[in-house]
């Protein structure tokens, strides 16, 4: 049975309430995250809960919980649900109004939910064993504030049902210039001759932790060359390689887009290399 948090409780998920009049229910007016956790060890604990303050306070809702505050209680989560490979989500919405109102109400109480579900084992950078995607591409019609992990994420399952409806599995964004902007729930990688390209951070993409800690191990440990810049269509097409990164996928090979095979339609080398270092360095996050 599955032991989730909501409001200072842990409870089967069976029993967790929340009111119709919740504002994450009613307009999406919320920040969420998800940490994984392999075997109790998580990745990025600091950061994304460092990312999730920041979104709340874009948004101007006031939680004064410390990051002690949010260990304790999502390392009591992965206890209780057993804690082997799991994602954790932690959702803090502005709270339950009385009414429907655009205004902020003051003095809501946020609603802090939180919950685990079952990832993939932690990736051991084997060709063989690795999971590969096929995506598509589509024109990015979110909004302009990407960079907020807000819990409106209706632009981004419309992107992904696209792509799931032609049965990939993940969806590519461009923006009105034909650039890359990120997948609709991941960021993404180009690799040329041995380059690798990622787009820049701004408004257009969410700043992705997993983004964060491969470039900072690239750096660090790597002869592999990286650069954060606009990357083309066409580069996409031309690729030797293609990636993607998110908390549930670690580092992502992508082997076809848009029907065609990217590169010679394998995994690639320099994939391996990127997932073996970031599978030895990802715990110091
Ligand atoms: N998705 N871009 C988007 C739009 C995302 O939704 C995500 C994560 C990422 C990668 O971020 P990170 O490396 O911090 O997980 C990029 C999560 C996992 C989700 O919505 O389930």
């Amino acid at each position: 049975m599955s032991i989730v948090f909501l409001n200072n409780a842990f409870l089967p998920m069976e029993q967790a309430k929340i009111s119709p009049m919740d504002r994450g229910f009613l307009f999406g007016d919320g920040i969420y995250e998800v940490i994984p956790s392999y075997f109790g060890k998580m990745v990025g604990f600091t950061p994304h809960i460092e990312r999730m303050q920041e979104g709340l306070s874009q948004i101007d809702i006031k939680l004064d919980w410390s990051k002690q505050k949010w260990r304790e209680v999502v390392e009591q989560l992965i206890e209780k649900n057993g804690g082997g490979n799991l994602g954790i989500y932690l959702h803090v919405s502005r709270g339950t109004d009385s009414k429907r109102s655009h205004a902020f109400p003051q003095n809501l109480e946020p609603t802090i939910y939180a919950f685990t579900f079952e990832i993939a084992a932690a990736i051991n950078a084997d060709k063989t064993k690795t999971k590969t995607y096929k995506v598509s591409a589509t024109e990015d019609l979110r909004w302009k504030r990407c960079h907020i992990k807000s819990t409106a994420l209706l632009g981004n399952i419309l992107h992904f049902q696209h792509g799931f409806a032609e049965g990939c599995n993940e969806t590519l964004l461009f923006n009105a210039k034909n650039e890359l902007t990120e997948a609709s729930s991941s960021n993404v990688y180009v690799v040329k001759n041995g380059v690798i390209a990622t787009p820049v951070l701004d408004n257009q993409i969410l700043p992705g932790i997993t983004r964060m800690i491969l470039l900072d191990i690239l750096a660090k440990d790597s002869t592999l060359k990286v650069e954060q810049r606009i990357v083309t269509m066409d580069e996409v097409k031309n690729a030797d390689e293609i990636w993607l990164t998110s908390s549930s996928k670690e580092v992502a090979p992508v082997v076809e887009f848009n029907g065609n095979p990217v590169g010679n339609g394998e995994i690639g080398d320099v994939w391996l290399i990127a997932q073996t270092l970031y599978s030895a360095g990802k715990y110091n996050y």
